[in-house]
């Protein structure tokens, strides 16, 4: 049965949305919206390893969308029980996911790899910091990440 109380603290609670246009080839972008969430979610009191992975996820997933795609954007939604994390991008897109998800494994260009990216960890990482992670793209429009890190319920 439901607890009518207990629901309407938990609807009363605030979601808070953070957004970022990832415009072209603009490579400050990922550490500026990675440190803007971390910030928002040490003000909100969320865990520390909560706020460390989604800083995490957003830093790699807005790197990946500047690198490997033209421009896209970042949403950050934080409900009362997670915070998802969704890019969505116009690209080449990713031809084999499985292929793409697995560690050391890029397509990054010389030019990219002298400024130190290209090692193929990002997705991995990715997948690792989050509870869940769902990824579509289609080759040659773009791709569209979504990836859940749960709050633990200290109830
Ligand atoms: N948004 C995207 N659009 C198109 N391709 C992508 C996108 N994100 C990832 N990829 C593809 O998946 C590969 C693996 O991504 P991953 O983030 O793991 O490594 P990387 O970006 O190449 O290197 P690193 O993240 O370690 O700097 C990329 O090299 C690229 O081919
Ligand atoms: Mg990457």
């Amino acid at each position: 049965m439901n607890c009518p109380d207990k629901e309407l603290e938990s609807e009363s609670k605030p979601q808070f949305n953070i957004e970022f246009k990832i415009a072209e080839k603009d490579f400050n972008v990922a550490g500026e919206a990675a440190s803007k969430v971390k910030k928002t979610l040490q003000q909100l009191g969320l865990e520390t390893e909560v706020v460390r992975n989604v800083a995490i996820i957003v830093y790699e997933a807005v790197m990946n969308v500047i690198i490997h795609a033209n421009y896209g954007q970042l949403k950050v939604i934080i409900v009362p029980d997670k915070v998802v994390i969704l890019t969505e991008d116009t690209g080449i897109g990713i031809p084999d996911l499985e292929l793409a998800m697995k560690e050391g494994y890029s397509t990054a260009t010389n030019e990219i790899r002298e400024m130190g990216f290209g090692a193929g960890m990002g997705l991995p990482n990715i997948k690792q910091c989050s509870s869940k992670l769902n990824i579509k793209s289609q080759v040659g429009v773009g791709t569209v990440l979504e990836a859940i890190v749960y709050l633990s319920s200290k109830d």
